[in-house]
Parts: structure tokens; C-alpha cells; sequence
């Protein structure tokens, strides 16, 4: 069986984890989408593993793990992630790990007009300042230069050549920046080369063949639906799509080669970066949750914006996904609260909204509707059966599970991988 793991809110659901779960199972996994902006950690027999575009199913032996064509590659970050995971003992070798050589590549003008771009915004977008967006940017303007054109150097070189004179250009007349060594990139950008040509090969005809013969695949999504570019919160949205629209455009696999969506979402709601977020907590329960749940960016270390779970969310990411399974991450960080809120509705000019407004000025004046749960005050961290948890986290869960559509198969309760509730 075909799954797909994808973040049903503003990333950082947990995802790491479920996949890294779910990858026992499967014999590939791939990543469709999106480059070192995600990040998440893997905690096995309490070591911690950080991931930002090496799919975590690497940490099971056998698997074969695949960065796919929709992604977008630093391969500075790319070398640095690779010898940190070689240097903590996992077995990571271009016999695991596959590159697509039609994926494209970050440069150091995609990190700066980054930055450039948001100090000009009038509202800031608050991204990872990784150069993710300006490589999209390039990439649909088919200015892009692409994995495989790395390891042609004339080409490579002559495309380089394009790509400098045209942002030196803009650059220097529209920010003031000086310009960009073509020698010096060129140089730097060789020497990665040389050192991810054995990762680089055609992974649309082997992700073909692996499906062919009947191997199971996970893909593995980065973001959330959220943050979208074509669903999300938009402007505040990353540049890619991180729902399953993305896996075929991202891996080169057809519709019907994904068997089953796997949707995770956060027991509550956080984001980072900038944009609208109704259900924000507001007073000193934004730093007790982000306390309890260790709401810091993995990538970036920003504190993580808490709020109330939001059902409407979930309920049109649930939607536009597909997804069968749900899983609910963080239940535990719940745990000590009495009253605990999950958004039904939202407000707006004293009309009720019942689905989320694509007006980003509408959604980010609407009053949150609530319906209020009692919690259930004690800890959920050791249990492992559904039946053993408390009345009132099931009737949180069960009321979830029923207003988004989605039936939940597992909810997490701690960050090891043992740590999980299996449902059912
Ligand atoms: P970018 O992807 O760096 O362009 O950032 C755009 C928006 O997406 C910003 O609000 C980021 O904080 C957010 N973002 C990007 N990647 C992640 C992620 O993996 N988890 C959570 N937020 C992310």
C-alpha cells in the first residue's frame, strides 16, 4: 500500500515522527516538495536525529529513500545534513539515498533576494530566509538551474552565467547590492558536485520501476496545507504545494499510485512566521503551551505562535487531501488543562462564517466560535490503548475526529517512537 503523510495545519504537526513510524512498513520513501525551510527531529532510543531534507525514513536500514523532483536543494545544507546523520552512526549512502537530477537548486542570490524581498514587504511573510520561495521563483520562470545540470559543467556554467548577469542586474539597481562572484559560485557550486553526483539519478523511471514491482512507497509531505501555496493562508504560505497535488507534479508517480492519505494535525494549533491565526492564544497560555510542547522552530529556533485547535482548518485540509486517517500529535501537552476550546465556527460582521474565507483580510478579522471541553487533567504520556484514556480526552478526540470527516487511526502522546495510542 501507497500512503501519503501530510500536515494538516501550519507544519510542525509532528509528521517527523508518524513517518518515521509509517516507514517501517514501507520499502521507499519520498519527499515531493519544499527544501531545508522544513525541519523535523527524529528521537530514537532517545537520540535525537535532525531532518531537513533527507527523508527520516533513512534511519530504517533497507529503505530507500528518495528527494524528488518537486523539491528545491541547498547542497551546502544538503553535504552539512549528510555528514551530521553519517557522524551519529546512520547508514547513508547512494544506495539509499536518491536525488532527482531534475530538482533545482538553491543559490546564495536565492537566499539574499529572500531576504531582500522581506525587508521591502510592506507585511512581512516571516519566511526561513532559505532562498525556497526565489528558487520556485526561477523554477516557473525556467530560469532555474536543476541537479542534473550541476553535473554538466558546460552547461551548468553557461546557465550559472545567465542566472549572474541577470540578478547582478536587478540587484544591483533595485536593492543596492553589489553582485555576485559568477567565479566564485561556480567554484563553490563544482565542489558540491562532485560530492552528490553518486545521490543524482533519473527518479521518475525509478520510482516507476519500484511501483512496478510492487514495492510500497510513503510520501512524505513537508509544510502543511496551511501553508500551501495554492490552499494556504496566502500571501503567508510557503512556495510550494504541500498537499498530495504535489506528489505527482513532485515525483513524476500518477493519482493512482497513492493508495491512502494519512492527515496529522497538532492536539492545537501553532504556527510560525508571520499571518492570521484566529485562534491565537492571546494571554500567558501562549507560553505555557509553547512551554509544555517545546513549540520552538526546529529550523529556525522561533518561537512557534500556540492556539486553541481549530476545526474549521482541519475539517477544509481533511478535504482538499482526502485524507482517511487521522492522526492527532501532542495530546499530552494538554494535559494539565481544565478547559480545554476546539474552534467550530468563525465570525465575521456578526454573520457566521461556517468554512474558512479565502480573503485574507476576512480571515484575519474573524472571531474564533468555540465549543468548550472539560479536561482532563491528568497524564496521558504512558498510555498506549485508546480505551485507557481518560472520558474526557476521548470525547475531545471523538468530537474532532467527527467534525473533520476523518477517522483517527493514531494519537501521539510523547516525542520517542513508542509513544503512540494505535486507535482501532
Ligand atoms: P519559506 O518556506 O521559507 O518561504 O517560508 C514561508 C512561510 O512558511 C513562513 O511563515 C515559514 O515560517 C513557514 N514555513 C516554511 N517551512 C515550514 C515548516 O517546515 N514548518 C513550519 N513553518 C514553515
Amino acid at each position: 500500500m501507497n500512503i501519503a503523510v501530510v500536515g494538516l495545519q501550519w507544519g510542525d504537526e509532528g509528521k517527523g515522527k508518524i513517518i518515521d513510524i509509517l516507514s517501517a512498513g514501507v520499502d521507499v520513501i519520498v519527499r515531493y516538495q519544499g527544501g531545508n525551510n522544513a525541519g523535523h527531529t527524529v528521537v530514537k532510543n532517545g537520540v535525537k536525529y535532525a531532518f531537513h531534507l533527507v527523508p527520516s525514513g533513512i534511519l530504517h536500514p533497507g529503505k530507500i529513500c528518495v528527494m524528488g523532483n518537486g523539491m528545491v536543494i541547498d547542497p551546502l545544507a544538503l553535504l552539512h545534513e549528510i555528514d551530521e546523520l553519517r557522524s551519529q552512526g546512520v547508514e547513508l549512502s547512494p544506495k539509499n539515498l536518491k536525488i532527482a537530477e531534475n530538482a533545482h537548486v538553491i543559490f546564495p542570490y536565492h537566499r539574499k533576494l529572500d531576504g531582500f524581498r522581506e525587508r521591502l514587504r510592506s507585511n512581512r511573510i516571516g519566511t526561513t530566509g532559505r532562498g525556497i520561495g526565489p528558487c520556485y521563483m526561477d523554477k516557473y520562470a525556467r530560469s532555474g538551474i536543476r541537479v542534473g545540470d550541476l553535473l554538466n559543467p558546460d552547461l551548468f556554467l553557461s546557465k550559472l552565467a545567465d542566472s549572474i548577469r541577470e540578478k547582478n542586474s536587478i540587484y544591483r539597481q533595485v536593492f543596492g547590492y553589489d553582485g555576485f562572484s559568477e567565479e566564485e559560485i561556480a567554484k563553490e557550486y563544482l565542489s558540491y558536485a562532485q560530492k552528490v553526483a553518486p545521490f543524482v539519478t533519473d527518479t521518475i523511471t525509478l520510482l516507476h520501476n519500484l511501483w512496478q514491482e510492487g514495492k510500497s512507497i510513503l510520501f512524505e509531505g513537508a509544510q502543511g496545507v496551511m501553508l500551501d501555496v495554492d490552499f494556504g493562508t496566502y500571501p503567508y504560505v510557503t512556495s510550494s504545494n504541500a498537499s498530495v497535488g504535489g506528489i505527482f507534479s513532485g515525483t513524476g508517480l500518477p493519482p493512482k499510485a497513492l493508495d491512502k492519505v494519512v492527515g496529522v494535525a497538532k492536539a492545537y494549533t501553532t504556527r510560525v512566521g508571520e499571518g492570521p491565526f484566529p485562534t491565537e492564544f492571546r494571554d500567558e497560555m501562549g507560553d505555557k503551551v509553547r512551554e509544555w510542547g517545546g513549540e520552538f522552530g526546529t529550523t529556525t529556533g522561533r518561537p512557534r505562535r500556540c492556539g486553541w485547535f481549530d476545526a474549521v482548518l482541519v475539517r477544509y485540509a481533511v478535504r482538499i487531501n482526502g485524507v482517511e486517517d487521522l492522526v492527532i500529535t501532542k495530546l499530552d501537552v494538554l494535559d494539565k488543562l481544565e478547559t480545554i476550546k476546539v474552534c467550530v465556527g468563525y465570525e465575521y460582521n456578526g454573520q457566521e462564517l461556517s468554512s474558512y474565507p479565502f480573503d485574507i483580510k476576512v480571515f484575519s478579522s474573524v472571531i474564533p466560535v468555540y465549543k468548550e471541553f472539560k479536561g482532563w487533567m491528568c497524564d496521558t504520556s504512558k498510555i498506549r490503548r485508546f480505551v485507557d484514556l481518560p472520558k474526557e480526552a476521548k470525547e475531545y478526540l471523538g468530537f474532532i475526529s467527527e467534525f473533520v470527516g476523518a477517522k483517527i487511526s493514531m494519537v501521539s502522546v510523547g516525542s520517542d517512537r513508542e509513544d503512540v495510542v494505535l486507535v482501532g
